[in-house]
């Protein structure tokens, strides 16, 4: 039997349409800037995130760092959430490729203050980096999946004028926000200046994502990204997937954050599981545990041996993650799981 794949959106495989869309595709050469389908998922994306332009490149961590890279000098700050995934999980590229300092700034489950994040801006002598970005995820990753609202994300984009910052959004799962707020992408991207979203995890495709901006900065990031060696020939074959992917799979994304929430909803059941279903809002799901931090490691073990795979994160909590790939079966499966296995840790 299949296990039941909880460890991550990004183990979605393509749709029969993208399939189809990847063989039909007209193709070029995206160096030499003459692939149409590239072109034309570009230009969707830019329309989709309210932007002048945008860049198809192969990661999110890559999309992450030409905003860094294309909004900063070397010395400069940037403002990031604790827990934000630039920080944690991309290999220290902030520092190791854009040279800058990380300033972080804490959150109440991925949701900040806005005199929290201003209160990091270093002030401006001789002496202090210059506090140049303002890094929000949206949705946050490592928080469960928590949506700021576009109220907060506003304020937080006005403080930042105030003091001269650039905002670029991390929404690698901008649908997800925009599904679950019941939105338009476009009342969360209005107020960023750059805006990373990935074709690549909920969406079903298998590779890619897009540096969303005004023109000077993702022409900037087109010279970076081949800096970085990410620009690649007939990437129409993959631009194609993206299309198919921002015409038919964003509505979908509602079921994923159903059956988050039904998982929730029972592991909150579980005796010694601490967490709140009301907190689920999109497609992760966060289980922390009483008594010691070893306990994830075997509950990982214990539930992989009854079919079940999640991910242990930042050696403190266990990450559920709804897709394409499973339904209410594979969710009856993980509360059956979680049942045996927790009482035996
Ligand atoms: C919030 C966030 N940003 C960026 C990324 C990086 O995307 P990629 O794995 O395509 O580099 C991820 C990946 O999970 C993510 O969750």
């Amino acid at each position: 039997m299949k296990p039941s794949d909880f460890r991550s959106d990004t183990v979605t495989h393509p749709t029969e349409e993208m399939y189809r869309a990847m063989r039909d595709a007209p193709l070029g050469d995206d160096i030499l800037g003459d692939d149409p389908t590239v072109r034309k998922l570009e230009a969707l994306a830019a329309e989709r995130t309210g932007k002048e332009a945008a860049l198809f490149v192969p990661s999110g961590s890559m999309s992450n760092t030409i905003a860094i890279r294309v909004q900063t000098t070397p010395g400069d700050a940037v403002l990031l959430e604790e827990w934000n995934h630039s920080l944690n999980f991309e290999a220290g590229a902030p520092a190791a490729v854009c040279g800058v300092i990380t300033r972080t700034y804490p959150s109440n489950q991925g949701v900040p203050e806005v005199d929290d994040v201003i209160s990091r801006v270093f002030p401006g002598s001789l002496h202090t980096p210059a506090t140049r970005l303002l890094v929000i995820e949206n949705t946050h990753n490592l928080h469960g999946g928590a949506v700021v609202p576009p109220a907060r994300v506003r304020e937080l984009y006005e403080a930042a004028k105030e003091r001269g910052l650039a905002v670029h959004l991390d929404g690698a799962r901008l649908f997800n926000a925009a599904v679950a707020l019941g939105v338009d992408a476009r009342e969360i991207t209005r107020h960023a200046d750059t805006v990373n979203f990935c074709l690549s995890k909920g969406l079903s495709c298998p590779v890619g994502s897009l540096f969303c901006g005004p023109r000077p900065l993702v022409d900037h990031g087109r010279r970076f990204r081949k800096t970085l060696g990410g620009a690649m020939r007939q990437a129409g074959i993959l631009a194609a997937c993206g299309i198919v992917a921002l015409e038919t799979m964003i509505a979908r994304l509602a079921d994923d954050h159903r059956h988050a929430r039904a998982l929730a909803e029972g592991l909150a059941r579980v005796p010694g599981a601490i967490l709140d279903p009301a907190d689920v809002r999109t497609n992760i799901v966060m289980l922390r545990l009483d008594g010691p931090p070893s306990r994830y490691g075997r509950l990982q073990e214990g539930l992989k041996q009854r079919g079940v795979l999640g991910n242990v994160v930042a050696g403190r909590m266990f990450r559920f993650v709804t897709h394409r790939h499973v339904g209410p079966a594979d969710v009856e499966r993980a509360l059956g799981a979680v049942a045996e296995v927790v009482p035996k840790l």
